[in-house]
C-alpha cells in the first residue's frame, strides 16, 4: 500500500474510533450526553491531573506509563497522524519590512502574515520567472499592493463582497494611486457553478496568453481553497499554486455532508474500502456512514487554535473555561427538555467578566437572548427550573476540561486530514508540499499548500 494510502486508512479507523470526542457541537454536550462516552478508566486518570499536568498533557508532554492503554494508544495515534507537524520548519526567509502605506491598518497579525507571505511568494516566483500574480480572495488587497509595491509584480485580485471590493479600490486610490496599472481587483464569486465564467474573466484579464502565472489565497474561507485548486489545475498558464486555507467549517453541505472534502482519489479510496463499524453510542445501534462524521464540528475543530495556546493557559483560564462551556451547555439542555427555542437579540458573544457565577451568566444571558415565548424569559418558575439544571450538572466542571483537553489533542490530527486531502488533489501529476509560513503561535492557520508544475 502507497503511504499515502496508509494514511487516509488510518485516518478513517482513528476519527471512526474516537468521533464521540468531535461529533456534536459544543453546546450540545449535555443533550448528547458526551461526557458519558469518554471511558471510565481514562476519567480515572486524568482527574487526578492538576492544569499544569493538563496543559503538557495535551502539548504531548506528559503521561504516565501506568495509564490505560486505550488512553496511551490514542495519544501515540493523535501525534502520528498529526502530520503536519512533520512538514518541514517554517520557512526561514527573512520576513519583509513593510513601509509605512503597507501597514496602515493593519493589525500586528496582518503585519506578520504579509510580510511573510509576500517574501515567500517573491522567492517562489522569482525562481520561475513569473512575474503575474492572481490573488484569490483578495479582501482589502493587502497582499496584493505588497506584492506590487514591494517587487512591481502584475497583480488580479478576485473578490466576491461587493463591500470589500469597493474598499480596496478606494484603499488603492489613496494609499497606492500609481499601481493602478498593475493591479486590478475584479468583483467575482469564484466557485464550481460558474467556474468556466471564473476562467474566462481570468484569462482575459491577464494580458498575455503565453505568461505564466502564480495563484495565491490567503485565508482562502470554505470552498474558495478548493475552487482556487480547481482553478490552478484548468489553466494551461498556471505554474504556481500558494494557497492558504481558513474556515473548513464554511464548506458547503450537500445532502448533510462536505461537498468538497474527501476530494483525493486516495481519499476516496480509503472511504470505499473503509468498514463502517456499529456505533456503540448510538441507541438504535445503526451504522453510519464514515463521511457523515466529517460535519461542521469536525471541521470547526480542524480550524480551532491549535494545542500551544494551552502552554499559557492558568488554572484560572482554565476555570472559566469551564464554566462558560459548561453554563452554556446547560442553557441548551434546558431549552431542549422545554421545547423552547432561543433566539440571539444580540451578534456579541458572552464577556468573560459575566462568566463569574451562574446568576451573573443568567442576567446576561436574559440581556442577549430570548425565549420562544417571549415571557418566558421573565417567567420566575422558568428561570428556577433553569437555576436547578445548573445545580444538577455542576460537578461536570472538571470533565468538560479532560473532554476540552481530548478535543484540543485532536485539532492537529483533523487539520492535518483536511489539509492531506487537498495536497493529495492538488499532486496529481503536480509536484506539491505543505509548508509553514506564519509563526503558529501569531497565526494559528499557518500552513500553505504549495503546488509547481514541472516544465
Ligand atoms: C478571510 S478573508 C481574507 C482576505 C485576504 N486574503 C486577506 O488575508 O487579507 C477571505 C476573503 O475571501 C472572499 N471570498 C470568500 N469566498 C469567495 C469566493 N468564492 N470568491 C471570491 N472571493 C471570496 C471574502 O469575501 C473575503 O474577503
Amino acid at each position: 500500500m502507497e503511504p499515502q494510502d496508509l494514511y487516509f486508512k488510518d485516518a478513517l479507523d482513528f476519527f471512526d474510533e474516537f468521533q464521540w470526542i468531535f461529533k456534536y457541537p459544543v453546546t450540545q454536550i449535555l443533550i448528547k450526553k458526551s461526557l458519558d462516552s469518554i471511558p471510565n478508566d481514562w476519567l480515572k486518570a486524568l482527574r487526578k491531573l492538576n492544569y499544569n499536568e493538563l496543559n503538557n498533557f495535551v502539548l504531548g508532554k506528559f503521561t504516565k506509563p501506568e495509564w490505560p492503554p486505550s488512553l496511551l494508544s490514542f495519544i501515540r495515534q493523535c501525534k502520528k497522524l498529526n502530520t503536519l507537524s512533520q512538514a518541514p520548519k517554517i520557512s526561514n526567509l527573512k520576513p519583509s519590512s513593510l513601509p509605512s502605506n503597507l501597514r496602515h491598518g493593519l493589525t500586528s497579525k496582518k503585519q506578520h502574515e504579509v510580510s511573510h507571505l509576500v517574501n515567500f511568494i517573491h522567492e517562489k516566483c522569482k525562481a520561475e520567472k513569473i512575474h503575474t500574480i492572481v490573488d484569490f480572495g483578495s479582501g482589502l488587497g493587502y497582499i496584493c499592493q505588497a506584492l506590487n509595491h514591494l517587487f512591481g509584480y502584475r497583480v488580479v485580485g478576485l473578490e466576491s463582497n461587493r463591500e470589500i471590493y469597493n474598499n480596496a479600490c478606494t484603499r488603492q486610490l489613496e494609499l497606492f494611486p500609481d499601481s493602478s496599472n498593475d493591479v486590478t481587483y475584479l468583483h467575482c464569486q469564484v466557485n464550481f457553478e460558474n467556474f468556466e465564467e471564473n476562467i474566462q474573466l481570468l484569462k482575459h484579464h491577464i494580458s498575455n496568453p503565453d505568461e505564466k502565472i502564480c495563484m495565491i489565497g490567503l485565508h482562502s474561507c470554505g470552498d474558495l481553497a478548493v475552487a482556487s485548486a480547481f482553478a490552478f489545475r484548468s489553466i494551461q498558464q498556471s505554474k504556481l499554486l500558494i494557497m492558504m486555507s481558513c474556515c473548513y467549517h464554511k464548506l458547503e453541505m450537500f445532502e448533510n455532508k462536505m461537498k468538497y472534502f474527501g476530494i483525493s482519489s486516495s481519499f476516496r479510496h480509503a472511504m470505499k474500502n473503509h468498514n463502517c463499524k456499529i456505533n456503540l453510542n448510538s441507541t438504535t445501534d445503526e451504522r453510519h456512514e464514515i463521511m457523515d462524521i466529517f460535519n461542521r464540528p469536525f471541521m470547526r475543530l480542524a480550524c480551532q487554535e491549535s494545542a500551544r495556546r494551552w502552554e499559557e493557559m492558568s488554572d484560572h483560564d482554565h476555570q472559566q473555561h469551564a464554566f462558560c462551556v459548561l453554563s452554556r451547555a446547560v442553557l441548551e439542555l434546558f431549552v431542549h427538555e422545554n421545547d423552547i427555542t432561543l433566539k440571539k437579540t444580540v451578534k456579541k458573544a458572552t464577556r468573560k467578566s459575566q462568566c463569574v457565577n451562574f446568576d451573573t451568566y443568567l442576567t446576561d444571558t436574559l440581556q442577549r437572548y430570548i425565549f420562544n415565548d417571549e415571557n418566558a424569559s421573565k417567567n420566575e418558575e422558568l428561570i428556577d427550573k433553569l437555576r436547578k439544571k445548573w445545580d444538577e450538572n455542576k460537578d461536570k466542571l472538571d470533565d468538560i476540561e479532560i473532554f476540552t483537553a481530548l478535543q484540543v489533542l485532536l485539532q492537529a490530527p483533523a487539520e492535518s486530514l483536511v489539509l492531506e486531502d487537498r495536497h493529495d488533489k492538488t499532486k496529481k501529476k503536480i509536484n506539491a508540499v505543505i509548508v509553514p509560513i506564519f509563526d503558529p503561535t501569531i497565526s494559528p492557520r499557518c500552513q500553505a499548500i504549495v503546488a509547481r508544475v514541472e516544465d
